[in-house]
């Protein structure tokens, strides 16, 4: 196994990332530097095309950087087999998408167990687990609907639930309120904020609302695939953000 060193949940040292498109390459990500420690509420935000989603996916390890460094719980990516990365991105990271993801063919219930099945987890208790954190989702009256029976805030929320289902170290949400309207995404916002208080999860959430935005305690500010600011949410001008 990798060797592990102590520190940031997550860390990335002059990570680039660039895509290949025909004879153009596009530098999404040009050297980031970036530590999250554990317990930390963080909101990357910038203008479209900043590098935003590409950032969350070098940090949930969904993809991989073109050159730079990432440690996961201290253990040098680069370092870990195909499987065992699968492996331990599986016990680190949840992950929420704008767009839900969602099965359309497994009910609410069904999709949250999915991910533990992944993990080899038995029957039993991957269904108490994912009852049990729809329950805590205030999803109790609607495990047994499928995608298409739900809102767009109670898919929203099942999506939640199957990242929070593994236990994850982090949870990553990409514009997870950027399909939802003003009221809904508020609830989503603050039910977050809630994981984040209650239970100590460390959150990173991709955002270009204002609203959401101010809700985190610290603020990455991603500009043309660099950090242009990082600091607390209080120091930042938010002149560019949308406001809702
Ligand atoms: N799979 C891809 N192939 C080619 N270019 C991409 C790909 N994903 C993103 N890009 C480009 O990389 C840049 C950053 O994109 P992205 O990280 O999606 O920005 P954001 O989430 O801030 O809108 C953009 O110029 C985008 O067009
Ligand atoms: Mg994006």
């Amino acid at each position: 196994m990798a060797e592990k060193k102590s520190g940031p949940v997550i860390e990335l040292k002059g990570v680039k990332k660039v895509y290949q498109m025909g004879e153009v390459q596009v530098q999404a990500l040009k050297g980031v530097d970036l530590a999250i420690n554990k317990g930390e509420f963080v909101a990357i935000i910038g203008h479209s095309g900043s590098g935003k989603s590409t950032l969350l996916n070098m940090v949930g390890s969904l993809d991989l950087p073109s050159s730079g460094r990432i440690w996961l719980n201290g253990v040098d990516i680069a370092t870990l087999s195909e499987s065992e990365l699968a492996q331990t991105r599986g016990r680190t990271v949840g992950y929420i998408f704008q767009f839900f993801n969602l099965m359309s063919t497994l009910n609410a219930l069904e999709n949250v167990m999915l991910p533990l099945m992944f993990q080899g987890v038995p029957y039993g208790e991957r269904k108490e687990r994912a009852e049990k954190i729809l329950k805590r989702l205030g999803m109790e009256d609607r495990m047994d609907h499928h995608p298409n029976e739900l809102s767009g805030g109670e898919q929203q929320r099942v999506a939640i639930a199957r990242a929070l289902v593994v236990d994850p170290d982090v949870l990553l949400a990409d514009e997870p309120t950027g399909n939802l309207d003003y009221k809904t995404g508020l609830e989503i916002i603050k039910l977050l904020k809630e994981l984040h208080e209650e239970e100590k999860k460390t959150i990173i959430i991709v955002t270009h609302e204002r609203f959401i935005a101010q809700q985190a305690k610290r603020i990455v500010q991603l500009q043309d695939g660099q950090v242009l600011s990082d600091g607390k949410a209080s120091g930042v001008n938010f002149n560019h953000i949308k406001e809702k």
